[in-house]
């Protein structure tokens, strides 16, 4: 196969990224956008030594899971990359793959459930982040990074995304183009505004605004007040405006420094019938439906007896922790981000808790405290970013002995991984994959492990 061939080709499966894969004498080739069980006429685009990419040109026979994409900047846009497939099947898709992945692991999938998927899975997402940038043609746009790129794409609407949350946007850029302030530059690291967040309590529809901008001298008090004044009176929901400074280099949308321009620093939202302040920084689940389902599922797997010692690690704004206070005896958690335990101190509070603990740090620094302080518990709960658990967390998880560990996680990859190392010690319970991020490629799986 050499580049620009073009070549017939039977889908046989979809991949991780929900790639069609195909096999030509022995080699793969992925072709996005292609769906199992088709027939497609590609273009080779790129020739790999153990792989090639190709590009659909036409498709000879059309899978009946095909469905025409809903999104007018779909082609481009990194974002929802399963929209062209139904809802059904994208929920076969994610339930094939964790299977192929805890495979991978020689994991036993016997245990593995099918996916739970949304009822109405569009417009869904509680925060938007959207990058503004300054364009070629010297114009300001707000939107989304292209794939694989940071070119960013601009829309009329996102369907994922909380339809408030998608009109404010727009209305705050407008704005803030109109009070004389440009998109950034990441080539010369000039201009002013990085990023436009919304954040949108599903059950308060309570709305925090945060405005990423890249110098902080920029911000003068009269801009300030005009800006603030004007989006209070037109959106009584606004409970919060943040500015954020961010003069880095990096990728990172939150710099360190803010300044709150109106209001409170946190807004709130609801899990069951738990109520949680939520900030810029601290981490909270981005479908607030799917999370109290995946939340009561870790409930149901854990059959927790009202008497355990509990920990909660990786807490975010102890949103676990104290969805699962009623049904233990002591909750302890351990999360990075200071906002975000502060904002749990306030949860507990807010939800006359009295029986947790939230404490600052990274997991594998802090745990060693509650060793120390001859805490010991039954019940270990981890929810880890993406890149899963460290090797020193995981000694320390199998060191503490505790008679059963729920595990949560965004990653596929890394859970597998993880389940596989503590599955010397463990067994693996069942394992329900949650679809939190409908249309896109993501999955969200829990599991609880019984000592052995
Ligand atoms: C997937 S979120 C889970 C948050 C929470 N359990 C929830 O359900 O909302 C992962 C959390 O881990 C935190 N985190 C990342 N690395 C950490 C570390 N080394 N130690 C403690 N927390 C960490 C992040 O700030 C984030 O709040």
């Amino acid at each position: 196969m050499n580049k620009n061939d073009e070549i017939e080709l039977e889908i046989i499966d979809n991949g991780i990224n929900f790639e069609g894969i195909s096999r030509v004498d022995n080699k793969v080739v992925f072709v996005p956008d292609a769906i199992k069980g088709e027939k497609i006429l590609a273009r080779i685009i790129k020739v790999n030594k153990n792989f090639c990419i190709g590009k659909i040109e036409n498709i000879l026979k059309e899978s009946p899971q095909r469905q025409k994409p809903f999104c007018s900047v779909y082609k481009r846009c990194g974002g929802c990359s399963a929209q062209h497939i139904n809802y059904k099947a994208q929920l076969e898709i994610k339930y094939e793959n964790v299977k192929n992945t805890l495979e991978k692991q020689d994991i036993k999938y016997d245990c593995l459930e099918k996916v739970i998927g949304m009822g109405i899975p569009y417009n869904y997402r509680n925060k938007a982040q959207y990058p503004v940038r300054i364009g070629k043609d010297g114009k300001s746009k707000i939107g989304f990074y292209a794939k694989r790129s940071h070119e960013v794409i601009e829309n009329e609407e996102c369907l994922i995304q909380n339809q408030d949350i998608d009109r404010l946007s727009k209305e705050v850029f407008k704005l803030l183009l109109l009070k004389g302030f440009v998109g950034y530059n990441e080539q010369n690291s000039h201009g002013d505004i990085r990023h436009i967040l919304i954040r949108r309590g599903y059950h308060t529809n309570e709305v925090m605004v945060v405005i990423v901008v890249n110098k902080k001298e920029i911000f003068d008090d009269v801009r300030i007040e005009e800006i603030v004044k004007i989006l209070k009176e037109s959106n009584d929901n606004i409970k919060s405006i943040i500015l954020n400074f961010n003069s880095s280099k990096t990728n990172e949308i939150l710099g360190k420094e803010e300044k709150i321009a109106y209001g409170t620093e946190y807004i709130t939202d609801y899990i069951g019938k738990y109520r949680y302040y939520i900030s810029s920084k601290s981490f909270f689940q981005v479908n607030t439906i799917q999370a109290e389902v995946l939340y009561n599922k870790l409930k149901e797997l854990l059959n927790l007896k009202g008497d355990e010692i509990l920990f909660d690690l990786y807490s975010g704004v102890g949103s676990i922790g104290i969805f699962l206070s009623d049904s233990v005896k002591k909750v302890y958690g351990i999360e990075i981000e200071e906002q975000a335990v502060k904002m749990a101190n306030l949860n507990l509070k807010a939800n006359h808790v009295n029986n947790a603990e939230y404490i600052a740090g990274s997991v594998d620094k802090k745990i060693v405290e509650f060793e120390k302080r001859d805490i010991h518990p039954d019940v270990i709960v981890i929810d880890p970013p993406r890149k899963g658990l460290d090797l020193e967390s995981i000694e320390y998880i199998i060191k503490f002995r505790p008679e059963k560990i729920g595990y949560v996680s965004c990653s596929p990859a890394t859970f597998a991984r993880d389940l596989k190392l503590l599955s010397t010690y463990y067994n693996i319970g069942k394992i329900i994959p949650v679809d939190l991020f409908p249309n896109s490629v993501h999955i969200e799986c829990v599991t609880s492990l019984t000592r052995k």
